[in-house]
């Protein structure tokens, strides 16, 4: 079954990074959802850019406000930036969870946020896919939580890909959609890797992408790109 991430939540039709976005992409039933994770001045807040300009009503840099200046913010629709724990709270176990940090420190405490969410049961362990373009922090993780999933994120296909991604201990590579192609995609595939490809939207790009026999795709509009999964 090939899996859909909904990329920044159902992204396409809500404000990106979202609750609204989120719980759209839990009612159309997604396999996981992909959300971007920053440092803010004393939590982790959802939210792609460094700067608030883009997304939000107010300014400055993320990691100098605090949760609660974040969460005043119109982020669209009138919502707040959601913090991590919003987000754990909102999916609960009912999809599995890619982040992606973009920037985030303090990766201890990181460590520690997830590790309470586990053992409180709020999320499981298998649901968690833990992505980001900074390979060092990658592998700095998985030594400290041997059991999650490591989600090996890329523009382009790296040389020696193989050994880049055995060497992260890799589960999946996150990978651009412009940049794969079909002997990669069964070539990575064969060596028990998972290939999913953002971000995907048009149709004819999923079902070029289908044909690849990439295992899932990133997608901001994933009831769109459901449908079109189904149909294929
Ligand atoms: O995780 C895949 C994709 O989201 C990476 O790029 O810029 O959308 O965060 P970006
Ligand atoms: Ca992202």
């Amino acid at each position: 079954m090939i899996q859909v991430f909904a990329h920044r939540g159902a992204s396409g039709m809500y404000p990106e990074n979202s609750l609204s976005a989120i719980s759209a992409a839990l009612e159309v039933g997604v396999h996981g959802i992909e959300l971007d994770v920053q440092s803010c001045r004393d939590d982790y807040a959802i939210i792609h850019d460094t700067w608030l300009d883009r997304t939000t009503n107010g300014k400055g840099m993320v990691k100098n406000a605090s949760r609660v200046e974040l969460n005043k913010l119109d982020a669209g629709n009138g919502e707040g930036i959601p913090t991590l724990q919003d987000v754990f709270n909102l999916v609960g176990k009912q999809a599995d969870i890619n982040l992606e940090l973009k920037h985030t420190y303090s990766l201890d405490k990181f460590v520690n946020y997830i590790e309470k969410n586990v053992q409180e049961g709020i999320i499981e362990r298998s649901q968690l896919i833990l992505s980001s373009f900074d390979h060092h922090q990658l592998a700095w993780l998985k030594q400290k939580l041997p059991w999650v999933k490591i989600g090996a994120l890329t523009a382009s296909i790296p040389l020696h890909y193989a050994e880049f991604a055995q060497r992260l201990h890799a589960y999946s590579i996150h990978i651009d959609k412009n940049f794969i192609n079909h002997e990669f995609v069964q070539d990575a595939k064969q060596r028990g890797l998972k290939i999913y490809t953002y971000t995907v939207d048009k149709q004819q790009d999923i079902e070029q992408v289908l044909e690849m026999g990439v295992n899932g795709i990133f997608s901001n509009y994933p009831c769109h790109a459901k449908m079109v999964i189904n149909k294929w």
